[in-house]
C-alpha cells in the first residue's frame, strides 16, 4: 500500500499542507526544524490515531489554534481509500471513505506504517513496557481483533486490581468474584501469548538474515519472554496458570496488584549469547531494531499480502558508510518510503537518482526536481 496524497490543516507548524507522493522513494530534506519529522509523525497519527512521540494529542494542533485535521488518499492492491483524522481538544473523530468510525481497532488495521526513528533504539535500551507497546501495536496492525483482545485483557486486569485493594480494605476474604475474574483473565492471557509468541517466531525466520546482510554478523535473534512455558499446550496452560494465580493470591493481595501476566512480558535481543541490551554496541542496537522492523515487512507481505509504508526519520546519518550500503539493498520502490534528512549528501547519490526530492522550509513544502550535490 502507499499513500498517494497527503493534507494537513494546522498540524504542528504546518498551517497547511497538500502533498502528492510517489509509490516508490520520496525523501524530504532541509534543515533542523523546519518540519521534516512533523510530516512523518502526520502520516503515522493518520494511520494509527497517536503519535509516536506524544502521548498528547493536542501537542499535535498547531500553536495557538483549536483543531487540527489530516486527511490522506492511500492506495491499496489498486484501490484509493480516504483516511481523516480531526483532533480539538475534547474530540477526536476518525473516518474512513467520508463514514466516521468509532471503534480504533476498526480503523488501525487498514494502512500498515513501519517507523525508523533516531528514539527507536529504546525499544532495546529502555523497560519491558516500552517493548510490551512496540508488540501490542505491531499485532493490532496485523490483526484488528488483537487490539480489541488486549483492551480486554486490560480492563480485567484493571478490576482485578480494583478488587484486590477491596479485599484488603475491608479485610475480607471473599474470593468468589476474583476467581471469576482471574478466570476470564487467563482466558485472554492464553490467546495473548499464543499471538505473541507467533509474532515472534515469525520475526525470527526473517531477522537472522536481514541482520546478517546489513551488519555482516550471526547470531541475531529475538527471543519472548513470557513468564510460562510456551510449549505446553492450551488445556496445561490453563490449569498450570489457574494454579500459579492461586498460589500467588496471598502475595497479589500483599501488593494490591496482579503479579503474573502478559503484562509483565519482555522481548530480549540475542547476538549469539549476549544479550544486546547490556553488550551491544550502538550501531548493534540500531541494527538490531532495523533487522527487528524489516522482518515485519516481510510479515505484512505473506501475511496481510500488502506492503506496509516505510517512514525513515534521519536514520542514516547514524551508521557508517558500510551498513548505509547494506541497508540500501532492503530499500526499493517495491515499497512506499518516506526518508528524512538534513543533508542529501548523507544519502547514496543513486538512491537520490530514482527518489522524488521535496524540500522543506517553515512548513511549506517545494517538489524539486534537480539537486546539485557535493562531489
Ligand atoms: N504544536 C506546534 N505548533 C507549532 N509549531 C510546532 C508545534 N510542535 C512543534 N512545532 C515546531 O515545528 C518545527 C519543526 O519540527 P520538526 O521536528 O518537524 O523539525 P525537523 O525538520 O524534523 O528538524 P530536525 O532536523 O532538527 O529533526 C519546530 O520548530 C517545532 O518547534
Ligand atoms: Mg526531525
Amino acid at each position: 500500500m502507499y499513500i498517494k496524497k497527503l493534507k494537513l490543516h494546522n498540524f504542528r507548524n504546518y498551517e497547511s499542507l497538500n502533498v502528492t507522493l510517489t509509490k516508490g522513494i520520496n525523501i524530504i530534506y532541509g534543515e533542523n526544524a523546519q518540519g521534516k519529522t512533523n510530516l512523518l509523525e502526520s502520516i503515522y497519527v493518520l494511520g494509527l490515531t497517536k503519535s509516536h512521540r506524544s502521548f498528547i494529542d493536542n501537542n499535535l494542533i498547531k500553536n495557538g489554534e483549536d483543531y487540527l485535521t489530516i486527511e490522506g488518499i492511500i492506495n491499496n492492491q489498486k484501490l484509493d481509500n480516504k483516511l481523516n483524522i480531526y483532533i480539538d481538544s475534547k474530540s477526536k473523530i476518525l473516518k474512513y471513505n467520508g463514514n466516521a468510525i468509532k471503534k480504533i481497532s476498526d480503523y488501525i488495521s487498514i494502512m500498515n506504517i513501519i517507523i525508523f526513528y533516531p528514539d527507536d533504539l529504546e525499544i532495546i535500551k529502555s523497560s519491558p513496557q516500552v517493548r510490551r507497546k512496540y508488540i501490542n501495536l505491531e499485532l493490532s496492525q496485523l490483526y484488528s481483533n488483537y487490539f480489541i483482545l488486549i483492551n480486554e485483557y486490560n480492563k480485567i486486569l484493571k478490576l482485578r486490581n480494583e478488587y484486590l485493594k477491596k479485599i484488603s480494605k475491608r479485610e475480607s476474604k471473599d474470593r468468589t468474584y476474583i476467581d471469576i475474574l482471574t478466570g476470564y483473565l487467563i482466558d485472554k492471557s492464553i490467546m495473548i501469548y499464543k499471538l505473541r509468541d507467533k509474532f515472534i517466531k515469525k520475526v525470527n525466520e526473517y531477522c537472522f538474515k536481514i541482520y546478517k546482510d546489513i551488519m555482516g554478523l550471526d547470531g541475531f535473534k529475538v527471543i519472548y519472554k513470557p513468564c510460562i512455558d510456551m510449549d505446553l499446550n492450551s488445556k496445561t496452560l490453563k490449569e498450570y496458570l489457574k494454579n500459579e494465580y492461586n498460589k500467588r493470591f496471598e502475595y497479589d493481595l500483599k501488593l494490591l496488584s496482579t503479579t503474573l501476566g502478559p503484562h509483565k512480558d519482555d522481548i530480549e535481543f540475542y547476538l549469539n549469547d549476549k544479550n544486546l541490551k547490556y553488550y551491544g554496541s550502538q550501531g548493534q542496537q540500531r541494527v538490531a531494531v532495523l533487522a527487528l522492523k524489516l522482518s515485519e515487512i516481510e510479515i505484512f507481505k505473506k501475511y496481510k499480502d500488502t506492503t506496509p509504508i516505510l517512514l525513515l526519520d534521519d536514520i542514516f546519518s547514524e551508521l557508517d558508510e558500510v551498513k548505509k550500503n547494506n541497508l540500501l539493498k532492503y530499500i526499493n520502490k517495491d515499497i512506499q518510503t518516506i526518508i528524512t534528512t538534513t543533508d542529501l549528501n548523507n544519502l547514496d547519490k543513486k538512491l537520490i537518482k530514482k527518489s522524488k526530492l521535496f524540500n522543506i522550509n517553515k512548513g511549506n513544502i517545494i517538489k524539486v526536481k534537480e539537486v546539485k550535490l557535493d562531489e
